[in-house]
């Protein structure tokens, strides 16, 4: 397909268009942990799609319940209307949840569930009765998808900078907490930075702005930016924080939720209860896109008021619980239980770690970090040159490896099923290995 029409129609999301399309990285099929390329070769995929496929591609399982959905019920009207699959994968999600979080929106992606998220926050503060609770709180560093609310909450500058004027008002940004010169080469969770999550009440103070504050939003452990797994007593201080403030916690699971982090959400993992949580992606494992908002049952009691005819909520999406999709995802969460994936993620962890620091003393290596099943390996970014010697790593991968990561600048990105096998982990960091030590 390489040069032909089709290559330049279309226009790539977060992707050097240009670059990409001198020599295209294609694939063309899947099949449980491997694509295979348009020149036939087998790769493996060490991104689990993108972030999203934990339990590998093409699961027969999922595969068998979309095909049977699609020819069953394709669609149906969703407001005031609704399909039994929707309200089937609602029940089943809830059961994933913590303790008190007893209904679901349905979205389409990560993107619109943070949106959907900051809308519900700040809704349920005017329902409160706490009309001027309209600030919001993200993190530099943070990634919350790219319309309107997850930009402006999010801490990416080149995502920002061409819609600085247009952001929703009144948004503020915590420091992120990610540190190499105090916490590089971290295993797990840093000792240093917890204090951080002090600025919040620092935000509330020197602005003289207590109740005026709607809700924080952060990611348990940030994932698009490159593995900022979050320091030791840094969620539990900002859950304090925000308790003792009247500020909604919202935790963005996209990449945590299901099993990413060994637990169904990050918020089990660390033992500390948001407000509201994001999720989209591993919930139908990639194959059909959605997302959804949980939240903890005052939020929604709290809505239920007004006359019973009317929504109580002006938001929703003519996809939002679209049958097929809701198919695909009852199948993955029944397919999570009946594989206990949380648990074999989990057990996979430790020597996830190990294979991942072993790059600790690499002399193209600046950080390494990890949490879960996800890591991050930070390359010495060449001078004036930034993101070229991560882009090589990952291409030399493609073409003489057969292996697909993910790189965000020079940043190597590693997110395994959680049902790898150990010797392909094993094989896959031979492989970084091997392009590393050839890296000028
Ligand atoms: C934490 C987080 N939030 C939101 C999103 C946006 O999700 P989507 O690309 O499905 O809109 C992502 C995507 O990676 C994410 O990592």
């Amino acid at each position: 397909m390489k040069n032909s029409s089709a290559v330049d129609a279309y226009w790539m999301p977060f992707t050097g268009n240009r670059d990409y399309k001198k020599n295209p990285r294609m694939v063309v099929s899947a099949d449980g942990h491997h694509y295979t390329s348009s020149d036939g070769r087998k790769l493996y995929d060490g991104f689990s799609g993108l972030w999203t496929s934990g339990l590998g591609h093409c699961h027969p399982k999922i595969v068998d319940a979309v095909q049977q959905q699609v020819a069953h019920l394709d669609l149906c009207l969703t407001f005031q209307f609704g399909n039994d699959r929707a309200f089937e994968l609602a029940e089943k999600l809830t059961k994933f949840t913590p303790k008190g979080f007893g209904r679901c929106f349905f979205t389409n992606s990560g993107s619109e569930s943070v949106d959907t998220a900051l809308k519900i926050a700040l809704a349920f503060q005017r329902l409160q009765g706490h009309e001027n609770r309209t600030r919001l709180i993200g993190r530099h560093r943070g990634y919350h998808g790219v319309n309107f609310g997850g930009i402006s909450v999010g801490g990416i500058p080149p995502n920002r900078k061409m819609f600085a004027s247009n952001l929703i008002n009144g948004v503020d940004h915590m420091s992120h907490t990610h540190n190499i010169n105090e916490a590089g080469f971290s295993r797990g969770q840093p000792k240093w930075g917890g204090h951080l999550a002090e600025e919040l009440d620092g935000l509330l103070v020197s602005d003289d702005q207590e109740g005026s504050i709607a809700a924080v939003i952060v990611e348990p452990v940030a994932g698009a930016t490159g593995i900022l797994p979050p320091p030791l007593g840094y969620l539990e201080r900002l859950r304090e924080i925000c308790t003792k403030h009247g500020i909604l916690l919202i935790f963005d699971e996209v990449i945590t939720g299901f099993g990413r982090v060994g637990a169904s959400f990050a918020a089990e993992r660390f033992g500390v209860t948001p407000d509201i949580i994001t999720c989209a992606k591993g919930l139908t494992n990639g194959v059909i896109p959605m997302g959804a908002v949980l939240v903890k049952d005052e939020i929604y009691d709290t809505f239920m008021s007004g006359p019973e005819h009317m929504p109580e909520l002006f938001h929703g999406y003519t996809y939002s619980g679209h049958p097929v999709a809701a198919a695909a995802g009852i199948a993955a969460l029944e397919v999570y239980e009946e594989e206990g994936s949380f648990q074999q993620s989990r057990e996979l962890e430790e020597m996830f770690a190990d294979e991942a620091h072993q790059f600790d003393d690499h002399p193209r290596v600046i950080d390494v970090r990890n949490f879960g099943l996800m890591a991050a390996i930070e390359l010495e970014p060449r001078e004036s040159a930034a993101g070229t010697r991560g882009l090589e790593v990952h291409k030399r991968l493609f073409w003489d490896e057969n292996l697909v990561i993910r790189n965000t600048m020079d940043i190597l990105q590693f997110c395994p099923f959680l049902n790898a096998k150990p010797h392909d982990i094993r094989s896959m960091f031979g492989a970084v290995k091997r392009v590393l030590d050839g890296l000028e």
